[in-house]
């Protein structure tokens, strides 16, 4: 590991010894804030091969010709299998107090269901007694997209089948992990891996339209694509049934969403009315159900005869009660302002203009930090709140000396905390925050280019290098501040 950035020495720890902000009290995030990194199995540890392991949709859909970005895949990603110690030395190095990272079910279970793999599972326990011993809480997701593609063979997430082999599969993982891990999240994104997965999604970039995609591919009619949510959002309950029925007493866990936030145009009260029920109605499918326990009548309205068939019992467990809600922020998926017409709102498209970091559908809008999770919980009135992710790609190069100088990263970074610290502020609960990613890694269908980490990966030496926003983040820590 070589560190280009100043990254020598551990954070402070303690609210006494801790340097404060630069910026004053006024930079500060509340004492005990949690400050992490997030990963994905399938997005770093390669070794799709080994000991065991079944395959995946992403293993299919990678190596199927045209769908990833310069013909990349995910054999051997950053390695992180073999290289996890460390992996886990430089997230000391950056002083993070908490590590969101997969755990990769055809590991667990090579075909989705049946007999576990014991060397699968071992792996994970190797990597939760490192980070414990290092001083870093796991914080382990049961689902990052990576379903047994023998599931996918009899139905995928088609089939209700699946929902049930993913609250067996979290059940059997909260039992064996459970006496060194405290806090789980399920599912992550429910609709980067139903709708694009199973539809594809079109996102305007400068006035065009861009298509994305993810595994298995699919494009399927209204009513299927609505029964493929309501499956998932009956796994998310399911497997919060098998977990607190197979974990330690104690054992918390909660969805990582990315929520589909509408933000205010203008700051008036109409208008953050406006936004907090487009947000409700944008998110029906998912964590309003989830947390309501029941579809919106717009919703179910605008579906009509594709409606998904659903009984009240199955409503019941989809909204079986969390501990939290993880969020994953990028931007805002509109900006709106109030209307006297029904629904309550009006959007407003984005301009031509509006400016983006470098992947094409990341239109920047730091001000999501602060409105998503103040309007989770007025909408929901949730106890714990984690961004679960939050982050941008950059077009980051190693220079001649060896360094990454990421100044668009560090922007974003900062303005994003400034955003987040408001709501905090205000008495939002937000208890944590982790940063996509630790490392540049396999970003799904845009392959290697898209390069989203605080530290540089080079693919073919595998070397990792801090890059200076290491820096930025471990001072953030450092001084539990805006820096
Ligand atoms: C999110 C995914 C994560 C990563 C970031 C950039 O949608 O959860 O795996 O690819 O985007």
């Amino acid at each position: 590991m070589t560190t280009g950035a100043p990254l020598a020495g551990r954070a402070q720890t303690s609210a006494e010894s801790r340097p404060k902000s630069v910026q004053g009290e006024g930079a500060a995030f509340p004492d005990g804030f949690s400050w992490g990194v997030a990963t994905s199995a399938f997005q770093i540890e390669g070794a799709v091969k080994e000991d065991g392991r079944g395959a995946s949709i992403w293993d299919s859909y990678a190596h199927t010709p045209g769908k990833i970005r310069n013909g990349d895949n995910a054999d051997v990603a950053n390695d992180h299998y073999h290289r996890y110690k460390d992996d886990v030395r430089l997230m000391q190095d950056i002083g993070v107090k908490t590590y969101r990272f997969s755990i990769a079910w055809p590991r667990i279970f090579p075909n989705g269901v049946g007999q576990p793999n014991p060397k699968g599972l071992d792996f994970y326990r190797r990597l939760v007694d490192a980070l414990l011993e290092a001083g870093i809480e796991p914080f382990p997701t049961l689902y990052h997209w990576d379903l047994p593609q023998a599931l996918q063979d009899k139905g995928g997430w088609q089939s209700r089948d699946t929902a049930k082999a993913f609250a067996d599969y979290a059940g059997y993982i909260a039992g064996q992990l459970s006496d060194r891990v405290k806090r789980f999240f399920t599912i992550n994104e429910f609709f980067s891996f139903v709708d694009i997965g199973h539809r594809g999604v079109d996102v305007m970039v400068g006035g065009k339209k861009v298509r994305i995609e993810h595994a298995p591919g699919l494009k399927l009619s209204n009513a299927k694509l609505n029964q493929v949510r309501h499956n998932a959002v009956l796994a998310q309950g399911l497997s919060v049934q098998a977990i607190r029925a197979n974990a330690k007493a104690g054992t918390k866990c909660g969805p990582a969403d990315n929520l589909s936030t509408a933000v205010p145009a203008i700051e008036t009260p109409e208008n953050i009315k406006a936004a907090e029920i487009a947000t409700r109605e944008m998110n029906a499918g998912y964590l309003t159900v989830m947390l309501e326990g029941k579809y919106t009548d717009a919703y179910l309205a605008a579906a009509g005869k594709a409606a998904p068939k659903f009984t009240e019992e199955e409503l019941k467990i989809i909204s079986s009660p969390v501990d939290f809600i993880g969020i994953n922020l990028y931007r805002p998926s509109v900006y709106v302002v109030g209307s006297e017409r029904t629904p309550g709102f009006r959007s407003i498209s984005f301009n031509k203009s509006h400016p983006r970091m470098l992947s094409l559908w990341h239109l920047l809008g730091p001000e999501v930090m602060y409105w998503a999770p103040r309007q989770v919980q007025a909408l929901w009135k949730t106890k714990e709140i984690y961004i679960t992710e939050n982050g941008c790609a950059a077009s980051d190069e190693l220079s001649a000396e060896g360094v990454v100088d990421d100044s668009d990263r560090i922007m974003f970074l900062r303005n994003h905390l400034a955003h987040l610290r408001r709501a905090t502020a205000e008495g939002v609960p937000i208890k944590g925050y982790f940063h996509w990613s630790l490392m540049d890694n396999f970003e799904w269908s845009d392959g290697f280019t898209n390069r989203f980490g605080l530290v540089h990966v080079d693919f073919k030496t595998l070397k990792r290098t801090a890059k200076l926003s290491a820096a930025y983040f471990r001072e953030a820590i450092a001084r539990n501040a805006v820096v």
